[in-house]
């Protein structure tokens, strides 16, 4: 079975990006996959230092989001737009993540993986410009992000305030890139 992991990269109690990444979600686990979601926050990762690494070794927390990311097939990332790029949360995780202990190989819990990207913001464009940065990262540490993306923009309209979604057009849009992401996974395993 493929496995997804997915995650906000807002550590928000109300982010948008949680609620746009669980609708994802359910597209993946309706398309046959094991999802299991989960919130950067609670990983409790410091901001990354060389020396901090050097003198304490990897982050437990951290340690415990890559062997996640190691553990799986693909992501589903949605992305919060911090001044047109990524928040520091996600990148902190990200970094962490790209460390190795003695019996790992570079980059392992990236490379030969699949990312379904979104964004979600109040303005207008959606975050749109994010999934440029993410796409690119992404693809830099051995990623594979899907063609289809999606920018949900006037993104706390979407939503009722139980935080389920009212906009079907969007609903199918991001349930669509879970499934994307499924199909591309079990293509990759075959
Ligand atoms: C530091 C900062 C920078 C922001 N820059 C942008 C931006 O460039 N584009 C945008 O659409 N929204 C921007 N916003 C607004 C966010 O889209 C908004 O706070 C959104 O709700 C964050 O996502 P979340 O709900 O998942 O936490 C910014 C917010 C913060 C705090």
């Amino acid at each position: 079975m493929v496995k997804i992991i997915a995650f906000a990269g807002s550590g928000r109690k109300d982010s948008i990006n949680k609620k746009v990444v669980k609708v994802a979600a359910k597209g993946a686990e309706e398309a046959g996959a094991e999802v299991t979601i989960v919130n950067l926050e609670d990983f409790n990762m410091p901001i990354f230092n060389e020396d901090l690494e050097a003198e304490k070794g990897m982050h437990e927390g951290a340690q415990r989001f890559k062997e996640m990311l190691m553990q799986s097939d693909g992501f589903l990332i949605s992305s919060p737009e911090y001044n047109s790029s990524y928040s520091a949360l996600f990148k902190n995780a990200i970094d962490w993540a790209s460390r190795k202990l003695d019996n790992e190989k570079p980059l392992e819990a990236y490379k030969g993986k699949v990312a379904g990207i979104m964004a979600a913001s109040p303005g207008a464009l959606g975050g749109m410009r994010v999934l440029v940065t993410l796409r690119m990262l992404l693809e830099n540490i051995g990623t594979m992000v899907l063609p289809t993306q999606k920018s949900v923009a006037k993104a706390m309209d979407k939503f009722d305030e139980n935080g389920q979604i009212t906009d079907e057009a969007t609903e199918k849009a991001l349930k669509n890139i879970g499934k994307q992401l499924v199909e591309t996974c079990q293509k990759l395993k075959a």
